[in-house]
């Protein structure tokens, strides 16, 4: 009659589910097939995994035999048998024991578990796909079956008829036959239950009574169950071999006019079982759980099984994952490493700080055999997640300074995160943009299944900021990396300053010994190549002796074609020009080494000749040496060749003067060359020989400064003021706090000298000599000349005198002098300077008012106009006046980038890439 009832109950089951399938088809949802369902030792379960249900709303009902639906809420779940739970990833699992108040139980060890799943994307449920779902699953009941769920705790016993001879009212004075009073006054032909709080006090009610304050109490035909929550009110805690256990002791009761029939329903399960040491979860079991041994008596075949999601482990798995189980006389304690296989690991952001978690969950069977109790199986499952341990992200500076790239890696995390976007600077870019703008991003999965993330940003990138310090660049990065944790995307971030020195050879001063020119690098990088105009400087060429790891010795012939000579305004120097690479062949810095010029071209012979050589000068072009003449122009070189040109000539001719020093004469004769277009002199080279009375003693041979800057600093640069224009409109100047600025070698810089607090419009500026250098020093070498004898210094590239004319600014315009500067000057062949440079004048004022003849306003250059040229000085003492720029700063570095920029730019001369 059962099996018919059964029979009927699962036909009505199969019906709707096929209903519910069909409604399911028409809303276009597929089939439950996603839906995994398997029967785990005494419990049916349900896996969603995450892609079908992630950030959806999920509804679980339980479908009872005659297809009525319970939705499943938290109280529910602890009543009737039901755990749902979430994992890290969004899985969900659906737990229900083969005891659940709505599974259809058979009497052939059978057990129907009916569901119905609701997945919607709105709260309200409206939108609601319904999924049915009933699992089968067989299962043998052992006569006591206890179980520790995570939510519940729930004891299942089987009702056994007891033979005469093994009454209730056995002899021994057993505790839960207290509850015999109890059931003595109790109500007639119902079931109640009586709480055991302590042996003294005792509460009976009605099952309907129990049932109402949260607890699970059913009876079949072949069972009594019972199934309470772990903090109930009639829950006791107990310690036991120093865990507690919460503990409901219950006996179930029926009673006739002459009979009383009595099943104790104890349950206890442990609550502080599980503790956290060092990379370990230990987790300790009494073997003795004294409540659960009322009445037994003569323990056999006590029987412990270890597992992970309700799956068997072997002995053999239990080893390889490295879990311990481990045994004592009144414990058993397993010990599972952090990390161990069957549990997983999620990232997790706690006060805006990332770090992990691992969960696992293991289970232990402890399953014994009493003559009490027949078999009794006490399962305890639990779900253990580990404390949050932090692991701040680092950040690694894997920079390799030769290759001018910041590789910095960041890590490490689980594969849980995601890289969204990075700061470099002041941008922000997201992923896949920042690969399109020139970063190298990447990620590597290291083999213990972490990932790092790599980013490479070039040091030209814009966003590293370059400070220029006096032995080099310091280029810096400020990263913020922006990460989020799939897939219930929390967010974090993580910074760092990266830094990277990149150190500027030091060049020593450059003499000329032997007729090699002689010059040290310190500073240097091992894996760096020297080149001298392009050639290599090795030390089988002889051109460079290493004098340490970092220092080295650069010899050049003078006479060969590469040292360069070339005019300056301070007159004659011998130049090498010299760059440095990496070992890939990126150009690192370009020099133009200035050397003193070379005494050795010039002999004092005792006889009265002198001997002088002359090089082709590099900048001068066209140049024909057989024009060069000393002060008397029918005196020219006795022979030219190889670029050199031949000097020879007595003291006493082609116009040389002679003066003392006190006892030392000196002669003095010059050695110039004139444009012949322009007539002008293009290059001018004074020849002294000294001679003392104890005989020819010293050679000389020095440039003339052309023209001599007669430097007083101080007073006179109060009335001046040098400043640099943001543009040629003149309107926006550099502030103080903007130096050194920053200039790219093609740039343009403009300039404008002005007279300070003078309000007589009578007086004229005129800039006399304009000249940079590389130091504030405005006698330091190198020195290019930007002004000329009051002209615009026109080779190889022009300086551009711009008009003034008043405005809101200027009142008097006559006070200013304004000009251009093409930072190209600033070259040699091969070579164009780049690093700090000072710009100098030497201005003359003038009375334009007076036009009577004055020495210094008559002396100055061609191109004054001839009326102020005329003009008075205002100030004998103040005529000259200098005055100085503050630093700029022309960018020199070079990297391919850059190296493109200027690859077509019809001045650049070879450029070694
Ligand atoms: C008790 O068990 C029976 C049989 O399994 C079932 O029909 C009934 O719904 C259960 N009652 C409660 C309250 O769990
Ligand atoms: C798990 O192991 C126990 C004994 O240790 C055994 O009774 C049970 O059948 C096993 N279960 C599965 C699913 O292998
Ligand atoms: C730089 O980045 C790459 C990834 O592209 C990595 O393989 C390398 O180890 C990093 N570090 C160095 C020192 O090159
Ligand atoms: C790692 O890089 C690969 C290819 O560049 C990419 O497909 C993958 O999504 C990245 N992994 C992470 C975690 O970002
Ligand atoms: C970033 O912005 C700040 C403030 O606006 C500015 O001072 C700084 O120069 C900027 N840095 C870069 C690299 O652009
Ligand atoms: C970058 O990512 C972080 C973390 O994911 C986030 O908090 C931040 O808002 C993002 N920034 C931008 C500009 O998108
Ligand atoms: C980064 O690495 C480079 C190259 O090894 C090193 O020069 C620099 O000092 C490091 N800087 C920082 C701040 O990590």
């Amino acid at each position: 009659m059962a099996l018919t009832r059964e029979m009927k109950l699962l036909f009505r089951l199969t019906f709707l589910t096929l209903f519910l399938v069909t409604e399911v088809y028409t809303q276009q949802s597929p089939s439950t097939d996603f839906i995994l369902s398997s029967c785990r030792r005494s419990f049916a379960q349900l896996d969603l995994p995450a892609q079908y249900v992630l950030k959806k709303f999920v509804r679980f009902s339980a479908i009872d035999p005659t297809g009525a639906a319970y939705v499943i809420t938290d109280d529910l779940a602890i009543k009737c048998g039901y755990t749902i739970t979430y994992d890290a990833w969004g899985n969900i699992s659906f737990r229900a024991s083969l005891y659940s108040c709505y599974a259809n139980v058979g009497t052939v060890h059978q057990y129907d578990v009916g569901v119905k799943i609701e997945v919607a994307s709105r709260s309200d449920m409206t939108d609601a796909v319904n999924y049915m779902k009933v699992v089968s699953c067989p299962y043998v009941m052992s006569p006591r079956e206890i179980i520790c769920e995570t939510n519940y705790m729930e004891v299942s016993v089987r009702r056994k008829i007891p033979i005469i001879s093994e009454g209730v009212f056995r002899n021994e004075p057993e505790d839960w036959s207290t509850a015999f009073t109890q059931a003595v006054s109790g109500l007639m032909s119902v079931w109640q239950v009586v709480f055991h709080i302590s042996t003294t006090q005792k509460t009976t009610m009605l099952i309907d009574a129990a049932q109402n304050i949260g607890y699970g109490i059913n009876t079949t035909e072949s069972r009594t169950l019972l199934r309470t929550s772990y903090n109930a009110s009639h829950a006791v805690p107990q310690r036991i071999s120093g865990v507690t256990f919460s503990t409901v002791r219950a006996t179930l009761f029926y009673k006739q006019r002459w009979f009383i029939y009595l099943v104790d329903n104890a349950v206890a399960c442990p609550v502080d079982d599980v503790k956290f040491t060092n990379g370990w979860i230990v987790w300790t079991i009494p073997k003795s759980v004294s409540p659960l041994l009322t009445g037994a008596k003569g323990i056999q075949n006590r029987r412990i099984q270890f597992g992970v999601d309700l799956q068997n482990l072997t002995n053999v798995d239990i080893l390889s994952r490295g879990v311990e189980i481990l045994d004592s006389n009144t414990v058993t304690t397993a010990r599972i490493p952090v990390g161990a296989l069957g549990g997983y690991y999620k990232s997790r952001v706690v006060n805006f700080q990332y770090g992990r978690t691992y969960n696992i969950q293991p289970f232990i069977e402890n399953v014994w055999t009493d003559d009490g109790w027949g078999v009794t199986k006490y399962t305890i499952i639990k779900d253990i997640t580990t404390p949050f341990e932090e692991r701040p992200p680092v950040i690694t500076n894997e920079t390799v300074p030769s290759t001018l790239i910041f590789n910095v890696t960041v890590g490490t995390f689980l594969p849980d995160v995601q890289l969204i976007n990075f700061t470099v600077g002041n941008t922000t870019l997201m992923v896949p943009q920042g690969v399109d703008s020139g970063f190298i991003l990447g990620n590597k999965t290291l083999p213990n299944g972490d990932v790092i993330f790599i980013l490479k940003v070039p040091f030209i990138n814009q966003n590293v900021y370059k400070k220029y310090l006096p032995d080099g660049i310091l280029f810096t990065l400020n990263v913020t990396f922006g990460f989020k944790i799939i897939p219930f995307d929390e967010t974090f971030t993580t910074t760092e300053t990266v830094e990277c020195f990149i150190r500027q050879p030091n060049v020593g001063p450059c003499w000329q010994k032997g007729g090699m020119l002689t010059t040290t690098l310190g500073n240097l990088d091992p894996s760096w190549s020297i080149n001298i105009k392009g050639t290599p400087a090795t030390s089988s060429s002889g051109m460079l002796s290493v004098i340490n790891q970092t220092h080295a010795e650069i010899q050049v012939p003078a006479a060969s074609n590469l040292a360069m000579d070339e005019v300056t305004i301070k007159g004659l120097t011998t130049t090498i020009p010299l760059s440095i690479t990496d070992q890939n062949g990126n150009n690192l810095y370009t020099f133009l080494i200035s050397c003193e010029s070379s005494p050795q071209t010039a002999v004092c012979l005792p006889d009265g000749t002198i001997q002088v050589s002359v090089k082709e000068i590099s900048n001068i072009p066209e140049m024909k040496l057989s024009e060069l003449t000393l002060r008397d122009k029918r005196c020219g070189p006795v022979t030219t060749n190889g670029g050199t040109a031949q000097f020879s000539f007595t003291v006493n001719s082609c116009a040389t003067t002679r003066r003392f020093e006190g006892n030392i004469m000196i002669y003095d004769n010059e050695i110039s060359y004139l444009s012949s277009v322009s007539g002008k002199v293009l290059y001018r080279m004074p020849v002294s020989c000294k001679y003392s009375t104890n005989g020819t003693l010293v050679i000389d041979y020095t440039p003339r400064n052309n023209p001599e800057p007669s430097a007083q600093n101080g007073s006179a640069s109060l009335d001046l003021v040098l400043r640099l224009s943001k543009d040629d409109a003149y309107n926006v100047f550099y502030e103080d706090a903007e130096y050194p600025v920053v200039k790219y070698l093609r740039e343009p810089l403009y300039f404008e000298v002005e007279l300070l607090h003078r309000s007589d419009p009578q007086l004229e500026l005129f800039l006399d000599s304009c000249w940079a250098t590389t130091t504030p020093d405005m006698r330091s070498l190198p020195m290019w000349p930007i002004v000329d004898n009051s002209c615009e210094h026109n080779e190889p590239y022009q300086t551009i005198f711009h008009q003034v004319r008043a405005d809101s600014r200027v009142q008097i315009p006559s006070h200013l002098k304004r000009f251009e500067v093409k930072t190209l000057t600033f070259m040699g062949e091969g070579a164009i300077y780049g690093g700090e440079i000072y710009f100098h004048c030497e201005v003359i004022i003038c009375d334009s008012s007076n036009p009577t003849s004055d020495p210094a306003c008559a002396q100055v250059g061609s191109c004054i106009p001839a009326r102020q040229r005329l003009g008075r000085s205002v100030d004998a003492d103040d005529e000259h006046k200098l005055v100085s720029s503050k630093a700029v700063f022309l960018l020199e570095f070079k990297s391919r980038v850059d190296a493109k920029q200027f690859q077509n730019h019809p001045q650049r001369p070879d450029v070694n890439f």
